[in-house]
């Protein structure tokens, strides 16, 4: 299959700081890619070069066979790569319907239109009960996907999705799955996520990228990285392997 997204040596320098070193990598059309590793390895920094929310250092990104390098946010959401940030910031005082209907107005103009798109995401996200409610008053679970609502609405071909299931209990991260497999197969929706609750990366994901300080030091299957010594080293030895034999 054609890859969607090709990342080609990318670099991010913070000043002193490699937040990224020579990152490459492509992602198909399709896939359900999960990006792992441990705290300040250089994740989200990957998804805000992708996303045109930093300027790379050097290298280059393609998306849907265009190269998308610097573009500026709304460029690449407009050609069809939206995201979640990690840490989500409702936009001031909007409830749950008007924040996704911001989402809508990347691609129409109508009131009216942006309105009944949003509802049916509402309804897709199972947010519809809470549509009236201020997002800064909803729980985290709720917040989550209220984020993810609204990167939808903007008619993704690819969702990068960055940690949607931190601070979720366990009945909240099956539901979360539920929904990515649902963004995924139903709507056709090419997926990337990074996610330190293994359970639902492992599950979820048909490859894993696995990045250590700014480096790639492993690509795989979800069964392939679990066994990976370096892996288990860097990041899994005390988060999956330890907790896998506490029976967890
Ligand atoms: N805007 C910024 N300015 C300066 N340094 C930054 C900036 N954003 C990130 N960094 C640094 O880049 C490195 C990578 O951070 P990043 O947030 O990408 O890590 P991460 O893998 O997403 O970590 P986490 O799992 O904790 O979210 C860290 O050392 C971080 O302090
Ligand atoms: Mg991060």
């Amino acid at each position: 299959m054609n890859p969607i997204l090709q990342v080609q040596g990318v670099t991010k320098d913070f000043g002193g700081l490699r937040a990224n070193n020579n990152i490459t990598f492509s992602v198909k059309k399709g896939e359900l890619l999960g990006l792992i590793g441990p705290n300040g390895a250089g994740k989200s920094t990957l998804f805000n070069c992708i996303a045109g929310v930093y300027p790379v250092t050097s290298g280059r990104i393609y998306f849907d066979g265009r190269e998308i390098t610097n573009l500026k946010p709304y460029q690449v959401s407009r050609l069809g790569l939206a995201r979640t940030f990690q840490i989500f910031v409702a936009s001031g005082d909007l409830t749950v319907l008007e924040n996704i209907m911001v989402g809508s107005f990347l691609r129409t103009r109508s009131r009216r239109k942006a309105q009944s798109e949003a509802g049916e995401i509402l309804e897709f996200m199972e947010l519809k009960a809470y549509s009236d409610q201020w997002v800064s008053e909803l729980p985290v679970a709720g917040q989550k996907r209220v984020a993810m609502a609204t990167a939808l609405a903007t008619k993704p071909k690819m969702l990068l999705l960055d940690e949607v299931a931190a601070g979720l209990n366990p009945t909240e991260i099956e539901q979360m799955m539920s929904l990515i497999r649902l963004i995924h197969y139903d709507k056709g929706v090419t997926v990337m996520l990074i996610e330190h609750v293994m359970e639902l990366v492992m599950n979820l994901s048909h490859r894993v990228i696995v990045l250590d300080s700014g480096n790639i030091i492993a690509e795989g299957l979800p069964e392939e990285i679990k066994k990976n010594p370096e892996v288990i080293k860097a990041y899994l030895g005390a988060r999956y392997v330890e907790r896998q034999q506490e029976g967890g």
